[in-house]
């Protein structure tokens, strides 16, 4: 029989997505459907991220975008995710891209988004992580505003807003939908923003880089480079975000529109790439792989290709909030299959 939560999913996948998302975020603010206590964790799964310390009961996190203001990083804490990532937040507010902006690739489990950034600010999302109350740590992801005429200083202070508050912080520099952002990639650039943006000691929680998934080698050689330079005081990366490719097996109609593509056609690029940095930094640096997880066999690969957790968004648009329990225990199974005792001995064996 259909479970409130999902004829809930049901309902509102009929609306519009982006009139979908607020009326979704609208429900958990008022906590409804939503579990009191999150589901047992398995000992199995749990995991402690080598350089970061981050602790985690389990390795499938909510990844940033589904709640850019951290307005329900409580209630998402109640689903079976390890951890829970809201942002991204730019220092001022900003209205982001004119509607419509987020469209659902349904015939490809895909979704494209332009949003930009849409977000009430710092202050707002501040006083936000300070009324979490979940059991599960919370990253904060942090961004530039699109107007801004100093991005390094919009990144300093954004870390520093949210350090006192989250459990971890992202520095987000591949979002596809604020014009030359993901320039902030490039060598020179990355280490004048890694260098600004302080050491872990300053800092004082761990910090990771989110990185896109259209990275050629030389510029993922680039980035492990400036890595073990200014940025040696980095927990790690979170391999990837959404990517300007359009594979050919798109079938969707909406697949020609302007924006991040995110899903299931994300899963194997957005993997090789993180097996290329897990290859390359050789576990010298945390690595949370994202893109396209759908099943708890899509988060093993990940975790098989060099990721010591993982995160989703995009399949929980189609699948509903319970897909983070149902991974967790297909990924239970897995470890098991392996002949593995815990989660962790799996990960980089697919290297
Ligand atoms: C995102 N993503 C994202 N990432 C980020 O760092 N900051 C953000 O504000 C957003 N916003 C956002 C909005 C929407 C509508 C989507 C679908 C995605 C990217 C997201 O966190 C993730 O990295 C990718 O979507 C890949 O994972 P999935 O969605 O394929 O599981």
């Amino acid at each position: 029989m259909m479970s409130l939560t999902d004829l809930g999913v049901a309902i509102i996948k009929l609306l519009p997505p982006e009139a979908a998302h607020t009326a979704t975020i609208r429900l958990l603010k008022e906590r409804l459907g939503v579990p009191v206590n999150p589901p047992a964790t398995h000992p199995t799964l749990a995991v402690k991220l080598p350089k970061s310390g981050l602790a985690l009961s389990g390795p499938v996190g909510l990844a940033a975008g589904f709640d850019k203001n951290c307005d329900v990083p409580t209630a998402m804490s109640k689903y079976g995710f390890g951890f829970v990532e809201c942002g991204t937040v730019t220092p001022k507010p900003q209205a982001g891209n004119p509607k419509p902006r987020l469209f659902r690739l349904s015939n490809d489990k895909a979704v494209i988004n332009r949003m930009g950034f849409n977000n009430e600010g710092i202050d707002n999302f501040v006083a936000n992580l300070k009324a979490y109350s979940g059991a599960v740590p919370l990253g904060a992801n942090v961004g530039a505003n699109k107007d801004s005429d100093d991005r390094v200083a919009d990144y300093v202070l954004g870390i520093e807003s949210v350090a006192p508050h989250a459990d971890y912080i992202t520095v987000n520099i591949s979002s596809p939908n604020t014009p030359g952002l993901r320039g902030l990639q490039d060598k020179a650039s990355l280490e004048a923003l890694l260098t600004a943006c302080g050491a872990a000691e300053r800092v004082g929680k761990p910090v990771f880089l989110k990185v896109a998934p259209d990275l050629d080698p030389e510029a993922i050689a680039d980035i492990c480079s400036v890595m073990r330079g200014p940025g040696a005081w980095l927990s790690g990366l979170i391999v990837s975000n959404t990517t300007l490719a359009r594979p050919d097996s798109l079938k969707s109609a909406q697949k020609g529109e302007t924006g991040g593509l995110s899903g299931a056609p994300l899963m194997e690029s957005s993997t090789e790439i993180l097996a290329a940095f897990a290859r390359e930094l050789k576990g010298e640096f945390d690595l949370i792989g994202a893109g396209g997880i759908a099943s708890g066999a899509d988060a093993y690969r990940k975790i098989r290709a060099g990721a010591h957790a993982v995160q989703l968004y995009s399949a929980m648009i189609y699948e509903g909030p319970g897909l983070a329990e149902r991974i967790n225990r297909e990924l239970v199974r897995l470890v098991q299959a392996d002949g593995f005792t815990t989660l962790a001995e799996a990960v980089g064996k697919d290297l």
